[in-house]
């Protein structure tokens, strides 16, 4: 039963906000490190982490004060004018990608990161099309530039979705279809999917695809980045260079904002009005990303998810797993059985995880700075519960 403070927000919400998630029975108060905290003080240990965006932790102390400070000097003023927070930002996260001479494009999500690097590329080649891996997910915009006036609908950045998809992993399709095409995007991990990871043949191939086909090729890095899959990004743990990269979910630790990273040529051929957005490149979102960047860097967290991988690999060896699908900290674990049932019980327990498009698959996107006390937990809980209810035959 929930307590009439948890009740009250809830039937607040629902009859304020519009019903299009499916939540988790609480509203939380807090969160502090891999704990959050109902309105209730219930502790639940998060293995979710907002879907991927807490990768310090909740509430991480250097980026609120950098936040707070931030906001007391100056909240926000438009690209109009020059920023230093700015520029450091793009600097830490350029450096933080190893891609020197790359230059950044700030906006506020994933989905209009992945809309800016389509936008760049079809500008760079001159061409329309672009080729998607099928069972992606790049986020949920559409149409908004091609509403908009004469003006801002010039070339090819006015199109909306002249897009192709061909199978994961086929890269005979992909050298088809690519003929003619501006961009390949993908997920290097399909995460939504259930944790899909491409090999590193299928990413050096499309690399080598796109530069016969005069393409780019986009890694949407929205949660494969900084540092959650055990390297700083899926770029450099599967040895293929991407013209453009795009970062959200971790990048500023809650506060809304995207990135696009272009490679140096690709960056020298961005001109003035290509891309655009008010809030993006912000003094506050900016502050929040650089505290973010410089503390993944420094607290090596990269490697910390590496290290978190083999230990679950090595001891999530239970009945009823089949399967550990990704890398680093972005997980799925393939069950012989739905999915749905175990992450209630798992919630029953106050621990957090996800689902996935794959019903067998449970999710764990934890903050990096999840160790082998938090992954030990889970690991108990779940033994005990696929223990319980073995399998349907
Ligand atoms: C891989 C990937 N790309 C893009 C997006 C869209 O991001 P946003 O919701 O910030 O627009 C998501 C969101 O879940 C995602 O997982």
């Amino acid at each position: 039963m929930s307590s009439p403070s948890t009740t009250d927000s809830r039937t607040l919400e629902d009859a304020f906000v519009l019903p299009t998630y499916a939540k988790f029975p609480f509203a939380l108060a807090r969160g502090e490190g891999c704990r959050v905290w109902d309105e209730d003080g219930v502790e639940y240990l998060d293995l979710y982490g907002g879907h991927a965006v807490a990768a310090l932790g909740h509430s991480p102390a250097e980026v609120v004060d950098a936040i707070a400070a931030q906001a007391r000097r100056l909240l926000f003023y438009s690209n109009a004018v020059y920023s230093r927070v700015r520029a450091e930002a793009a600097e830490a996260l350029v450096r933080f990608c190893g891609e020197p001479g790359a230059q950044v494009f700030f906006c506020n999500s994933g989905a209009e990161a992945n809309e800016n690097a389509m936008r760049v590329a079809r500008a760079v080649t001159g061409r329309a099309r672009v080729v998607a891996a099928e069972g992606g997910f790049h986020g949920r915009t559409a149409a908004a530039i091609a509403a908009a006036g004469a003006k801002y609908r010039t070339g090819l950045s006015g199109l909306g979705a002249d897009v192709v998809h061909v199978p994961f992993g086929d890269l005979s399709a992909a050298a088809a279809a690519l003929d003619g095409a501006a961009a390949f995007l993908l997920e290097p991990i399909q995460s939504l999917a259930g944790a899909t990871t491409a090999s590193p043949e299928y990413l050096k191939g499309l690399e080598a695809l796109c530069a016969a086909k005069g393409a780019l090729l986009i890694f949407d890095e929205v949660q494969t980045g900084l540092g959650r899959v055990g390297a700083p990004s899926a770029r450099q743990l599967f040895g293929a260079r991407p013209h453009l990269q795009t970062f959200a979910k971790a990048l500023a630790s809650g506060v809304p904002a995207g990135a696009v990273l272009a490679v140096p040529e690709v960056a020298a051929k961005v001109k003035p009005g290509q891309l655009g957005s008010t809030f993006g490149g912000g003094p506050l979102a900016c502050a929040a990303i650089k505290a973010t960047v410089d503390a993944i860097a420094s607290r090596r967290l990269g490697e910390n998810a590496a290290a978190m991988e083999a230990l679950v690999r090595e001891t999530f060896r239970l009945p009823g797993i089949v399967e550990i699908r990704g890398r680093g900290l972005l997980l799925g674990i393939v069950l012989d059985r739905p999915s749905k049932p175990v992450r209630d019980a798992l919630l029953a327990r106050r621990i957090l995880v996800g689902g996935a498009d794959d019903p067998n698959v449970i999710r764990l996107l934890p903050p990096l700075i999840a160790g082998a006390a938090e992954l030990g937990l889970l690991r108990e809980a779940l033994a005990e519960i696929l223990s319980a209810a073995p399998a349907a035959r």
